[in-house]
């Protein structure tokens, strides 16, 4: 067998992680295809989606110009106003747009302004006329000079003039009009005629209140209307500062009595004399409250404009000039169509999904790892964190740019405008950037993590808020221009809504670029668009993930707490010391009575004074103290633990459950961190070259960690390149290694290790420990759930092994122990009771037979006197129903002296069964374990 050529270098680690791997995921390839199809599916979804919505919405008859069949077959067509619906008029072509009457905004009758005790305009209607719903329009008026103002305002509204033409619009241009109903931002259709409500004539002085009916438009665009008149008051106020006051008193709720007191507008005249006209104009922009973003419409303010002007010009040449408003008229319109882009309206939010849908993914992945312990595993056999690393990062980053590299393929495949628009360049890099920093991050955040489902669920939760955030109060506030940069910069810190932001910039380019049947985003346009601080957010927490991640790897891999460096060291200390201290002190005072343990550890005490190699390893009073838990005092699993190990012993470590064999196994395999003491392994220090021990290490845990889809054989080429073997050697090597545990013949090293039986997993355990010829082998019950044949089998591999290597064992079984074992130590409750060979116990410890008997109970008494008679200093074990066992000190009995007396006595009652037993390794342990633990209870 080749001897390994001291650590495996970098690369060889590397190239060892990275051909495991490989293989794999070649046996994975289905579950990473699958992977990187989600967002073929989900492109596929969303092509679905916007195909059903163009069905019922964009492409349905409700949402486009009404048609009508000229053939009876309907191959033609005839599309327009006339066969529309309501409806569907708004998407027609309109060559020639209707002329509305221009039209006044004036308030609902019931909020008309009117006195009240606290305004004190005494001028205004006292409310009584809100019950009849004839309440004034108010008109305010100010200036520098009131004869002028007054003279303006008995110019501003005119009787009606009810002229005789067949031209309505002239007619009704001689009528001050107005209507309470708000205008539509385009005005193809005056909401004001289109509507049921009347529509006022505002005249100074109503004779009648009798409405006058006129029709108005043509099919398919006649309205029947009522036109009623309504009292114009043109009121007049000192200054300009008291129509604001009076103005801001009737808004909404704002006066004392909570009553609404509407002006309808305001004139401030200023200097306006014979030479100059000059004027301001109050008019209400708030009057859509659902406005929303939409423009303010600015059509009803037109004819207050106009009507000053008419005014004033009757000042200056007598009321028989006119300037006459007849209509505002929109500009002509091709017809539309609906065109709802599904894609570009939730894109951000559907996309951030899909990416951010990676993240449990590499997590739980990495989170897995850690669970099963296959890292440190992995790490055992002398795999560094640098290749782990860098392979694993090469793993995930190649997943990801396939899944987005698929993303953009499918995405621009179905036509979506989001990646079809923007430069390809610009989107891969802000996507090759962003699963980078997502890659980082999933390493950081799996060092929080010890379960796959927790980490999963958490990592859901995340993606599904990042989502839904972005899109609710993100896009919000980007879109909210009063929101400052530097809040939307500081929000984009968050990982998942930098993603967002960058996904939302690239949706608005695109829907621009659309609908101006341009590009979207190109690299000109990078620099004044918000990628570039998008841009410099990510890469900058790229690399803060990627330091952070690997500092608190190293930190917790080296078993300290994460924020040591911010624990008080002051605290720690006694509260540590205390109970080792009490413990010191019966400690000496039990290896006063362990002479072979007191031996061993003086041993030690010299290797160490000589810093002789010679023992492969050496621990040197170790000892491990859990802090305690809830207000549990700390629990100490190992006291001062010394103990010296050559090459070529196998050293077996018996002990009942929970005695701290496991406590001590991990600490030799840097699992846990000693809290007093060290081991030293071929004269490296476990508390700091951990990394160098590993390169000599071996390790057969107690569960088997394998991977399921690899083979025997791959795992074994796996851990052997990591022990630095190659080529023939590593061949020649796991050839070996599989006949010798049996996994050679029959096919057997490779089916994967999923398939295996529980012996079969067990003996790869134990073939891959002792691959490499590590210096130091351990192995935790390296034969539980064997078959006895199985378990010869391992035993023999397990002694030829031995030859060269320093190996400790621990077992349940006193046959394994006795057969493998040159040295056996029993262990309980935290410390070592005895050690020696399995002889040399037996006969310190087994220095008596056990005698045991059957009779009927009523002959109990005789037994007890035989044996009273042979052995006057004989214990008695147990006595159960008939059935006693007796302890016999061997140097006070003769065996044939004992055959002659139950010779005897079977002639004198009956005697169902009798055996004599000379001590077995089992006796030994239970005395052990039994007298230990009790004198450690008081200890
Ligand atoms: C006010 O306007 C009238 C014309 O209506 C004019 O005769 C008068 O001189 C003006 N007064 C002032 C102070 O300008
Ligand atoms: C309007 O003109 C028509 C004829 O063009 C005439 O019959 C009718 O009496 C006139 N009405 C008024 C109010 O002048
Ligand atoms: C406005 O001015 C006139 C004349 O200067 C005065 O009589 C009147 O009281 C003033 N009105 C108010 C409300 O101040
Ligand atoms: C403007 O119109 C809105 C909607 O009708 C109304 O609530 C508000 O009070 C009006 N503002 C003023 C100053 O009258």
């Amino acid at each position: 067998m080749a001897d390994p050529g001291g650590a495996a270098s970098f690369s060889t680690q590397a190239n060892a992680l990275l051909r495991k791997n490989l293989t794999y995921q070649k046996r994975n390839v289905w579950s990473n295809v699958r992977l990187i199809m989600i967002p073929f599916y989900l492109c596929v979804l969303l092509m679905v989606i916007q195909v059903l919505f163009d069905k019922n919405f964009n492409n349905s008859v409700e949402n486009q110009c009404g048609c009508q069949c000229i053939d009876t077959q309907c191959l033609n067509k005839t599309c327009g106003l006339e066969f529309s619906s309501p409806g569907q008029a708004f998407f027609c072509a309109i060559p020639s747009p209707p002329q509305w009457p221009p039209l006044l905004q004036v308030p609902r009758p019931e909020s008309r302004a009117v006195s009240t005790s606290s305004l004190g305009n005494r001028d205004l209607p006292d409310d009584s006329c809100r019950r009849t719903g004839s309440c004034p329009v108010t008109i305010l008026f100010t200036g520098n000079n009131q004869s002028l103002g007054t003279s303006l305002t008995e110019n501003l509204l005119t009787s009606s003039v009810t002229g005789n033409s067949s031209d309505i619009l002239s007619i009704l241009a001689n009528n001050v009009l107005g209507t309470a109903v708000e205008a539509d931002i385009t005005n193809y259709l005056d909401p004001g005629i289109a509507s049921d409500l009347p529509i006022y004539s505002i005249q100074p002085r109503c004779i009648s209140n009798a409405t006058i009916p006129f029709s108005f438009g043509e099919k398919p665009l006649e309205f029947k209307k009522e036109l009623r008149c309504v009292e114009g008051l043109n009121l007049w106020r000192n200054t300009s500062v008291e129509v604001n006051d009076e103005i801001f008193k009737g808004y909404r709720r704002g006066n004392s009595e909570g009553k609404v007191n509407e002006i309808a507008a305001a004139y401030d005249l200023l200097n306006t004399d014979r030479n100059n006209f000059n004027v301001h104009i109050w008019y209400n922009s708030t009057y859509r409250e659902d406005l929303g973003d939409r423009p303010v419409t600015l059509v009803r303010v037109a004819r207050s404009v106009n009507l000053v002007s008419n005014a004033y010009l009757q000042f200056l040449h007598g009321p028989g000039t006119r300037m006459l408003f007849e209509y505002i008229k929109e500009m002509p319109k091709q017809e539309t169509r609906l065109r709802l882009d599904i894609a570009s309206l939730i894109g951000p939010l559907f996309f951030t999904w899909v990416i951010l849908l990676l993240f449990p993914v590499i997590l739980s992945s990495l989170v897995y790892e850690k669970q099963e312990h296959l890292r440190i595993i992995m790490k055992m056999h002398g795999l560094g964190d640098g290749p782990y690393w860098m392979i694993s990062y090469a793993y995930f980053l190649t997943i990801s740019v396939l899944y987005i590299i698929s993303l953009m393929v499918f995405g621009s495949a179905i036509g979506l405008n989001f990646f079809r628009l923007n430069d390809y360049s610009l989107q891969f890099t802000f996507y090759f950037l962003y699963v980078n920093l997502q890659i980082s991050l999933c390493f950081l955040v799996s060092s929080v993590f010890s379960k796959v489902k927790t980490s999963t669920v958490v990592a859901y939760i995340d993606v599904f808020g990042s989502g839904l955030l972005g899109l609710f109060l993100l896009q919000f506030l980007i879109r909210d221009s009063s929101v400052p940069r530097v809040w939307i910069i500081v929000m984009e810190l968050f990982p998942g809504f930098s993603l967002y932001g960058g996904l939302y910039e690239f949706s608005q380019f695109a829907f621009r670029g659309n609908m101006r049947g341009t590009d979207g985003m190109k690299w000109k346009d990078f620099s004044d668009s918000a990628m570039v601080e998008i841009f410099i957010i990510i890469i900058v927490e790229w690399f803060l993930a990627l330091i952070a991640a690997y500092y608190i790897d190293k930190v917790s891999s080296s078993g300290k707490s994460l924020l040591f460096f911010l624990k008080n060291p002051f605290k720690k200390t006694p509260s540590l010391r205390r109970p080792s201290l009490q413990r010191q002190g019966s400690k000496v005072f039990v290896e006063m009575e362990k002479p072979d343990v007191t031996q061993e550890s003086e041993k030690v005490e010299q290797l160490i004074r000589e810093q002789s190699t010679s023992h492969a390893i050496v621990c040197e009073n170790l000892k491990k103290v859990y802090p305690g838990r809830d207000g549990n005092p700390p629990k100490l699993a190992v006291r001062g633990l010394s103990l010296a190990v050559p090459s070529g012993e196998c050293f077996g470590m018996l002990g009942p459950n929970g005695a701290g064999k496991s406590s001590f196994i991990n600490m030799m395999t840097g699992l846990l961190k000693p809290t007093s003491g060290t081991g030293l392994v071929r004269g490296l220090d476990i508390r700091d070259d951990m990394d160098r021990v590993y390169t000599s290490m071996g390790v057969c845990p107690q569960h088997d960690l394998l991977w399921e889809t690899l083979t025997g054989r791959e795992h074994l080429l796996f851990y052997g390149r990591l022990k630095n073997l190659k080529g023939s050697d590593l061949k020649q090597a796991v050839e070996e290694s599989l006949k010798s545990v049996n996994l050679f013949h029959g096919g057997v090293a490779d089916k994967p290790a999923g398939k295996y039986s529980g012996g079969m997993k067990r003996r790869l355990s134990v073939a891959i420990s002792l691959i490499g010829n590590p210096k130091v082998v351990y192995m935790d019950e390296p034969s539980t759930g064997l078959d006895p044949a199985s378990r010869k089998n391992l035993w023999t591999v397990i002694k030829r092994a031995k030859q060269h290597t320093a190996i400790i064992l621990t077992t349940h079984s006193m046959e394994e122990a006795e057969f493998l074992c040159d040295r056996l130590g029993i262990f309980v409750d935290g410390g070592l009771q005895c050690i020696g060979n399995p002889k040399e116990l037996k006969g310190r410890y087994g220095g008596s037979y056990v005698f045991t008997m059957t009779t009927s109970s009523e002959n109990e008494r005789n037994v007890e006197k035989l044996i009273q008679d042979v052995s006057p200093n004989a214990k008695k074990l147990y006595h159960i129903a008939g059935t006693q066992k007796f302890e016999l000190r061997k140097e006070e009995v003769r065996i044939s002296e004992v055959f002659q007396a139950v010779e005897k006595a079977k002639s004198n009652f009956t005697v169902f069964a009798w055996g004599l037993a000379d001590t077995t390794l089992e006796d030994v342990f239970i005395k052990v374990a039994t007298t230990g633990q009790a004198f450690n209870v008081f200890a």
